[in-house]
């Protein structure tokens, strides 16, 4: 970067006393131009044309599915394995059944209430989140007349039919019976 000499300035234009000289780029520079964009081609080849390695966005995917993954694995019953259930269609379509032949005698077709509460409703005796729907389920209310279910269904179809209440049935605020419980948010 040795600074020109006066002599060697090659001055293309002037205007206003101002010179605009045309110079040789450093090297330097045009190293960085030319280097980031033969670095870019091959980036580009690697992650998006190729796929020999992930993009950082699809391997970050791939490591928190997994994470989320283990953590079902070790406690299928947990909020967190209800959640990603609701987003399974077979495991909502088993749930759909439970919930028909299970529950809609007493909270109705749509949850909406019978002789159970309406599941629908922004009130909550026993609280509304995946937990305590399916402590609901799995142990019932015996002496307010609602059966425990898991012992009947087993563990694996409570989970199922939890992840169903979630989805279509909690929230839905339909008419039905009159409120029962403390509002929730
Ligand atoms: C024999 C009637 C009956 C059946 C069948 C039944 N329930 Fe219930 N359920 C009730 C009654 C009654 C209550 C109210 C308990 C109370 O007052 O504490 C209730 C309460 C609940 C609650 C808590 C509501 C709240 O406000 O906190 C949930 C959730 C629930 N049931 C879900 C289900 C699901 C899901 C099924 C199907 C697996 C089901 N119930 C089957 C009668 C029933």
């Amino acid at each position: 970067m040795s600074a020109t000499s006066p002599d060697e300035r090659k001055v293309v234009h002037v205007y206003d006393d101002i010179e605009e000289e045309d110079n040789h780029l450093p090297n330097w520079w045009l190293a960085i131009l030319i280097g980031s964009i033969v670095f870019s081609f091959a980036y580009w080849f690697v992650y998006h044309t190729t796929g020999l390695r992930p993009t950082p966005l699809a391997a970050y995917r791939a490591d928190v599915a997994a994470l989320v993954e283990a953590r079902i694995r070790a406690n299928p019953t947990s909020p967190e394995a209800i959640l990603a259930l609701t987003r399974s269609p077979e495991a909502l379509a088993e749930g759909e059944v439970v919930w028909r032949t299970t529950c809609a005698a007493c909270h109705g077709q749509q949850g909406e209430g019978v002789i159970g509460p309406n599941l629908t409703d922004r009130y909550w005796i026993h609280g509304h989140g995946p937990e305590d729907i399916l402590k609901a389920i799995t142990e019932g209310f015996p002496t307010k007349g609602m059966p425990g279910w898991g012992p009947i269904i087993g563990p694996e179809r409570s989970v199922k039919a939890a992840a169903y209440v979630v989805a279509h049935v909690v929230g839905k605020d339909l008419p039905g019976r009159a409120p029962q419980g403390e509002p929730v948010d």
